[in-house]
């Protein structure tokens, strides 16, 4: 094995939402709420929903696929699959297998990573050391979610937050002279777990009739609460990696930030002192769809034609656990 430093970077993105939309009018018709309140506190407009059958891997697949033909490579050349998500498709197997043989990646091998809302952020970072480390030259990182398959949708908290999809990276060496991934400060704080979770389905609440009957498999949420944590931590995080790497706000060229509300992007970017043209939401078309929502930015970033090679990006993201990440990188591709 070449023992020379290696940088990692990210080399191509890929997406999928699946077609069918709900949108705000739609809520309006299934619970007690209003457009204006839905935009207003949280700048959603609209989620994509999978189709009953259709599973995380199915979306993460297709995003993979997408990933692979941008970067023009065949599935073969994948060496390792990493999918971020809280639904993966059943306890086990890992969704990676599944997308391994739908997508065709032969002698790859992965496993699932679970960290809610930060899980992009967290297995970018696994992604990452596996090739800084000259273990491996392509490794696909996915965050998936068919947040509908445990939403209560006649819950308005949260009913309204939620999204299906999914965004994949390819993770490669550098070139010469680029830089990639700079830095990145990860925390988990497991006390802020009830405000946050799906009590049902797991060691502690196997699934039983009176699980179902308690609506224990669906996401609860202390949305006050989580909102509070979400904009401290993100922008102390934030704040943390930007100073150990001696940049300011103003060395940002784009904040690509977790998307669960505008209101926390907006308070975490001003709590930062981030220029708002410098901010990518797509929150409106989405909603939150947790372990996809970076990636499905960055990919808003690239078709707004905002990306480009050279960039400094910040990262940023809160979610169940709690989990909080922050990511540096120079974008390279
Ligand atoms: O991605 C993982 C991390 N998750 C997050 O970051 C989510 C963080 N939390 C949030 O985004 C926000 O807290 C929510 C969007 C969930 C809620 O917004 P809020 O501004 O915190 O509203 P609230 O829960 O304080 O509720 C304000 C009022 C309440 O009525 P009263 O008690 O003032 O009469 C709620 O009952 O709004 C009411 N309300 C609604 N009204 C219309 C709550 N949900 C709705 C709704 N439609 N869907």
């Amino acid at each position: 094995m070449d023992r020379t430093p290696v940088r990692a970077k990210i080399s191509a993105v890929g997406t999928y939402v699946p077609p069918r939309l709900l949108t705000n009018s739609d809520l309006e018709k299934m619970v007690t709420t209003n457009d204006e309140w839905i935009r207003e506190r949280t700048g959603i407009s609209q989620r994509h929903l999978a189709d009953p059958g259709t599973a995380t891997s199915d979306l993460a697949a297709a995003a993979a696929l997408d990933c692979l033909q941008r970067r023009g490579i065949t599935a073969t050349e994948v060496e390792v699959i990493l999918v971020a998500t809280v639904t993966p498709d059943m306890l086990f197997p890992a969704t990676a297998c599944l997308v391994q043989t739908k997508i065709g990646a032969a002698g790859a091998w992965g496993f699932d990573l679970s960290a809610a809302c930060s899980g992009f952020l967290y297995a970018l970072q696994m992604g990452a050391k596996l090739v800084e480390s000259g273990a491996h030259k392509k490794v696909m990182v996915i965050g998936a979610d068919v947040m509908s398959s445990i939403i209560d949708y006649t819950d308005r908290s949260t009913c309204i937050l939620f999204g299906d999809g999914a965004g994949a990276v390819l993770i490669e060496p550098c070139s010469d002279g680029e830089i990639g991934m700079l830095d990145y400060i990860h925390e988990i704080d497991g006390s802020g777990a009830s405000s946050l979770y799906m009590p049902g389905g797991g060691s502690l609440h196997p699934p039983t009739i009176e699980t179902v009957n308690a609506k224990m498999h669906y996401v609860h949420q202390e949305g006050g609460a989580v909102f509070k944590v979400a904009v401290r931590k993100m922008s102390e995080l934030g704040e943390k990696v930007l100073d150990r790497n001696g940049l300011k706000a103003s060395d940002v060229d784009l904040f690509i930030p977790h998307q669960a509300n505008e209101r926390i992007i907006m308070a975490t970017a001003d709590r930062l002192g981030l220029a708002r043209e410098n901010i990518v939401i797509n929150i409106a078309e989405y909603g939150n769809t947790t372990a996809a929502t970076i990636p499905l930015a960055i990919n808003t970033a690239l078709v707004e034609d905002r990306l480009k090679k050279g960039m400094t990006i910040l990262l940023s993201s809160f979610g169940g656990g709690y989990t909080v990440a922050s990511t540096l990188l120079r974008w390279e591709c």
